[in-house]
């Protein structure tokens, strides 16, 4: 049985290929997209979400708009990373896949009360917070939560604070106290998946029309590596493949509190990994050979696009 996944995301570069991953890999029914402010704008990166799936052609999958801007705070985009439409390096065609009716939030809840949905949000985790105030009973009807963000060595965005949880760390510490099973895969495990030359050769080689788009994003956002690493880090689809292939992602538990108020650790994640109550697996070693042939299948498997 296939597990049924809920993509809840910010496209955003990565997150394009974690809606490729998680439609081209059989292990797993993605059952809804959900979109959510973050690397752009909420009317961009709802944009951003149909444009993918429109190429994937993923034609029988909800894709909804949730919520606009984080809990508290005022939103914080990464245009510098993603662009000015938040998914810049390619020329899009106008979507054909609609926008849902639905409210994200609705249709998580919605969707995940009818049980066996495992979550998986890549981006800041309001849509989540705001199912989880609107449905407390949803802590007990999850499968799992599988999150990307945070991180228990640095931050990307602050010397403290990763991206996603920088973003909205109120909604943060909702889902990580909520009390349902979760994993957290963050910059100390995305950090071992760097889209290398070699990688975007690889996928260059399957010369398919997706396969071309892919390489016209990863072109983009490999010129915005980090200093220091060898590839862009392609950090959200490391979240789907942990739930399609358990065994890629190895985690250690541990306790995962938000850090809400510091001063200069805001959006912190603060992991404790001799914890005698853990809250979370946590991320720690990738297997990078195994997740590259996991990513480059599914491209190849959903073929033409
Ligand atoms: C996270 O931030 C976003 O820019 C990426 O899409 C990813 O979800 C990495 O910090
Ligand atoms: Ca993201």
């Amino acid at each position: 049985m296939p597990r049924r996944i809920i993509l809840d995301c910010d496209p955003g570069h990565d997150d394009a290929m974690a809606i490729l991953l998680a439609h081209g890999s059989p292990e797993v029914e993605l059952v809804a997209i959900t979109t959510v402010a973050g690397n752009q704008t909420l009317d961009k990166t709802s944009r951003n979400a149909q444009r993918v799936a429109t190429v994937a052609g993923i034609r029988d999958v909800p894709v909804a708009a949730g919520c606009d801007r984080p809990l508290l705070r005022e939103l914080v985009t990464a245009a510098d990373v993603h662009g000015t439409s938040g998914l810049d390096g390619h020329q899009w065609e106008d979507p054909t896949v609609p926008l849902a009716p639905t409210h994200a939030v609705d249709l998580i809840v919605e969707l995940a009360m009818a049980g066996d949905v495992t979550l998986v949000p890549v981006g800041p985790l309001t849509n989540l917070a705001m199912a989880l105030r609107r449905e407390p009973r949803l802590a007990d009807r999850v499968q799992e939560v599988v999150l990307m963000g945070g991180s228990f060595t640095r931050g990307n965005r602050t010397p403290a604070a990763e991206f996603n949880i920088l973003v909205d760390p109120e909604a943060a510490a909702i889902v990580f106290e909520a009390g349902w099973p979760l994993t957290m895969v963050g910059l100390d495990l995305t950090h071992q998946a760097l889209a290398t030359p070699e990688v975007v050769a690889r996928i260059r080689g399957l010369g398919t029309p997706l396969a071309r788009t892919v390489v016209d994003l990863l072109e983009f956002y490999g010129a915005r590596t980090p200093a220091g690493l060898a590839g862009a880090p392609v950090h959200d689809p490391c979240a789907v493949a942990r739930v399609v292939r358990p065994e890629l992602v190895e985690c250690l538990p541990a306790f995962v509190a938000v850090e809400t108020h510091g001063r200069w650790t805001s959006g912190m994640t603060v992991v404790d990994f001799r914890a005698e109550r853990p809250n979370a697996q946590v991320a720690t070693r990738l297997d990078v050979d195994g997740f590259w042939d996991l990513m480059v299948g599914a491209i190849e498997r959903i073929g033409g696009g």
